[in-house]
C-alpha cells in the first residue's frame, strides 16, 4: 500500500464554540485553539478536525453556513486561521475543516436570491417543488423530525423548498452543475489556503429520490422517515467522484466522510483506497449506542452487541486498514462515560477501557475534546436549559407521540447531544478556565474535580493515561497502522479482545474478574497498576485493558 501522511494520524475533534475562549466574549475561538496547541502536542495527537467556523447564523451551531469563504467573526478571521495552521504545522499537527455542502443556511446569499425568484439562477441551487396549498410535495419526515418541506410565500402558495435538517438549512441542489462548480471552487480555495483536508458533513444525503409522491406514513404525524429516500441514492457516486476529481485529487489532502457505512457495499463505495469517494469514514458502532435508551438490563449484553458491531466492521474493511475512523465520542452524542455503563460501574477503569477497546482497532482514532479528561454529561433542570434546535424539536415530537413532559425531558436529559457541548474544563478557576466572560453554554459544575490542569499534575490521571495510549500507538506504529486484525476470545462473554499482528489488546467489559488462558511475553500497557498474570493465565480485573506482546 502506498504510504500517506494521514495513515499515521491520531485525530482530535474540536467543537470550537466550547474549546477555549481567548477574548472573553464567552465563546471559544481560533486563537483559543492556537493557545492550546502545546497541550495538544503534549497529548500526542497530530491531526485536528475543527467543526464549522464559517459565517453562520448558528441555528445549528455552525452547520448552517451563510458564507463558505468567511470565518464567523465570533471565531476570529482568516489571519487567525493562517496563524493556527502555521503554528500547528510547526508542531507536526495538521488541520481539517468541516465541509458542509448538503445544505447551506437560509441566510446564504444564494438562498436569499432564490427565495426572491425561485425560477431564477439561484432558485436552481436549491430544491423548490410544488405541492398543493395544503400539502407539501411529499410526506418525508426530516432528520430533525417534522416535514422536510417549508412553504414559500403566503398561505395560498403551493411552492415549497426542501430541508432535511432544520428549515433554516435548505438543501443544495447537487443536480445543478453550476451549484456543483461553486462547491468545487470553494473547496479548492480552502485547500489552497493550506487546510489539510475535510471532515465531510452529511454527504450521503446529497442525492435525493423524488420518484414518488406520498408514502404510507409510519407515525401519527402522517409523515414517513425520509432517510430511505436521501441516503446514498443511486447516482450519488457520480457527484462524489466528480467532487473528488475536481478537488481532493489535486491535493495531498485527507477526507473523512460522515457517511453511513453499515454494509460492505457502502464501505467499499465510500472508502475503497482507489475508487472510494473519501479516504476514510466513521465507524459509529460505539458512538450511536446508549445503554439506557436501549433498555439494556446489564452492561455485558450491551458490550457484547458493541463488540459484534465493531468486529463486523473491522472484518468488512478487509486488508485496507486505514479506511475507518474510530471514535467513542463526538459533538452529536452524549458523553461515552455516561452512556455506556450503569452508574455503579462508572469509574476510571470503565472510562479508560471504553477507549482502550477502540483505540487500537484498524483505522484512525479520533478523540473528542474533553474525552481525554473524562468529561461527563451535565444533566439539565428543565427543557429550556437546552440550546439545540434538534433537542427542542425531539421534545415536541415526543410529546406529540404521547409521552408526558417528564418522560420526554428525562429521555433527552439522558441522551441529548448537548451534553458533549459544554465548555472544556481546563482548570478549577471560574468557568473552568474556559472564558473570563459569561460562557455561551454553562460549564459543567464538576469542573472543580474534573479538569485538565489537575490531571496534568497527577501521573495516574485519565489525561496521563491517554498520553500513554497515544505513545503506545506511536511506538508500535507499523503494527497498529498496517498490521492485521484478528478477534480473540470472541466467544467469551464480556471479553473484547483482538490481536494486531503479535500484539494482544484484551478488555474486560464486566465488573467481575475474568480468567483467560493466554501465552504472552511482554506487558505493554494497562489501565491498572497491577496485571495479574502467571503460568499462562491472565486474570483480567473489572474493566481492565491489558496490552501484551
Ligand atoms: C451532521 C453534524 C450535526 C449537524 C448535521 C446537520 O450530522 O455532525 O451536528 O447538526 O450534520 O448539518
Amino acid at each position: 500500500m502506498e504510504k500517506k501522511w494521514w495513515h499515521e494520524a491520531i485525530g482530535y475533534q474540536i467543537y470550537p464554540k466550547s474549546f477555549m475562549d481567548s477574548n472573553g466574549d464567552g465563546v471559544g475561538d481560533i486563537n483559543g485553539i492556537t493557545n492550546k496547541l502545546d497541550y495538544l502536542e503534549e497529548l500526542g495527537i497530530n491531526l485536528i478536525w475543527i467543526c464549522p467556523i464559517f459565517k453562520s447564523p448558528q441555528i445549528d451551531h455552525g452547520y448552517d453556513i451563510s458564507d463558505y469563504d468567511e470565518i464567523d467573526e465570533m471565531y476570529g478571521n482568516k489571519d487567525d486561521l493562517k496563524i493556527l495552521i502555521d503554528e500547528a504545522n510547526k508542531r507536526g499537527i495538521k488541520i481539517l475543516l468541516d465541509l458542509v455542502v448538503n445544505h447551506s443556511s437560509d441566510q446564504h446569499y444564494w438562498f436569499k436570491e432564490a427565495i426572491k425568484n425561485p425560477e431564477g439562477k439561484y432558485g436552481k441551487y436549491y430544491y423548490f417543488k410544488r405541492g398543493t396549498k395544503d400539502t407539501p410535495p411529499n410526506n418525508w419526515r426530516g432528520i430533525f423530525s417534522g416535514s422536510s418541506w417549508e412553504k414559500v410565500g403566503d398561505e395560498n402558495s403551493d411552492l415549497y423548498y426542501l430541508h432535511i435538517f432544520t428549515k433554516e438549512q435548505p438543501d443544495l441542489n447537487w443536480e445543478n452543475p453550476e451549484l456543483r462548480q461553486e462547491v468545487y471552487d470553494m473547496v479548492n480555495r480552502w485547500l489552497d489556503f493550506g487546510v489539510a483536508g475535510f471532515r465531510v458533513d452529511a454527504i450521503n444525503h446529497i442525492k435525493k429520490d423524488f420518484s414518488y409522491k406520498n408514502l404510507p406514513s409510519d407515525r401519527a404525524d402522517g409523515l414517513v422517515n425520509g432517510i430511505n429516500y436521501f441516503n446514498s441514492e443511486p447516482g450519488i457516486e457520480d457527484f462524489l467522484q466528480e467532487l473528488k476529481r475536481e478537488t481532493f485529487d489535486k491535493y495531498d489532502c485527507f477526507t473523512l466522510g460522515e457517511v453511513d457505512i453499515s454494509n460492505e457495499k457502502l464501505i467499499n463505495e465510500y472508502t475503497n483506497p482507489i475508487t472510494g469517494h473519501f479516504n476514510s469514514a466513521f465507524d459509529f458502532g460505539q458512538v450511536h449506542r446508549n445503554i439506557f435508551t436501549e433498555n439494556c438490563s446489564n452492561t455485558v449484553d450491551f458490550m457484547e452487541s458493541i463488540k459484534e458491531s465493531l468486529f463486523k466492521t473491522q472484518q468488512r474493511v478487509g486488508n485496507n486498514n486505514i479506511r475507518l475512523t474510530n471514535v467513542i465520542d463526538n459533538h452529536d452524542t452524549c458523553r461515552s462515560v455516561d452512556r455506556s455503563v450503569f452508574a455503579e460501574d462508572k469509574n476510571f477503569y470503565s472510562a479508560t477501557m471504553l477507549v482502550g477497546m477502540n483505540f487500537f482497532l484498524k483505522g484512525i482514532p479520533f478523540i473528542y475534546q474533553g474525552q481525554e479528561i473524562g468529561m461527563t454529561n451535565f444533566p439539565k433542570e428543565k427543557i429550556t436549559d437546552f440550546k439545540d434546535p434538534t433537542t427542542l424539536r425531539q421534545y415536541e415530537e415526543m410529546i406529540g407521540l404521547g409521552k408526558t413532559p417528564d418522560e420526554a425531558f428525562n429521555h433527552l436529559n439522558q441522551k441529548s447531544r448537548e451534553h458533549a457541548r459544554t465548555p472544556v474544563q481546563w482548570d478549577d478557576s471560574e468557568n473552568g478556565g474556559f472564558t473570563t466572560g459569561t460562557p455561551w453554554f454553562e460549564v459543567n459544575p464538576n469542573y472543580k474535580e474534573i479538569n485538565a490542569s489537575n490531571q496534568m499534575k497527577d501521573s495516574k490521571s485519565m489525561l496521563n493515561y491517554y498520553k500513554k495510549l497515544i505513545a503506545c500507538r506511536k511506538k508500535y506504529n507499523e503494527t497498529f497502522v498496517y498490521g492485521n486484525f484478528r478477534p480473540v476470545f470472541k466467544h467469551i462473554k464480556g471479553v473484547l479482545g483482538y490481536k494486531r499482528n503479535n500484539i494482544f489488546i484484551i478488555n474486560n467489559c464486566t465488573n467481575k474478574d475474568i480468567k483467560l488462558k493466554i501465552k504472552v511475553n511482554e506487558l505493554i500497557l494497562s489501565n491498572y497498576d497491577e496485571v495479574n498474570f502467571s503460568k499462562r493465565t491472565l486474570v483480567v480485573k473489572p474493566f481492565q485493558t491489558v496490552i501484551f506482546k
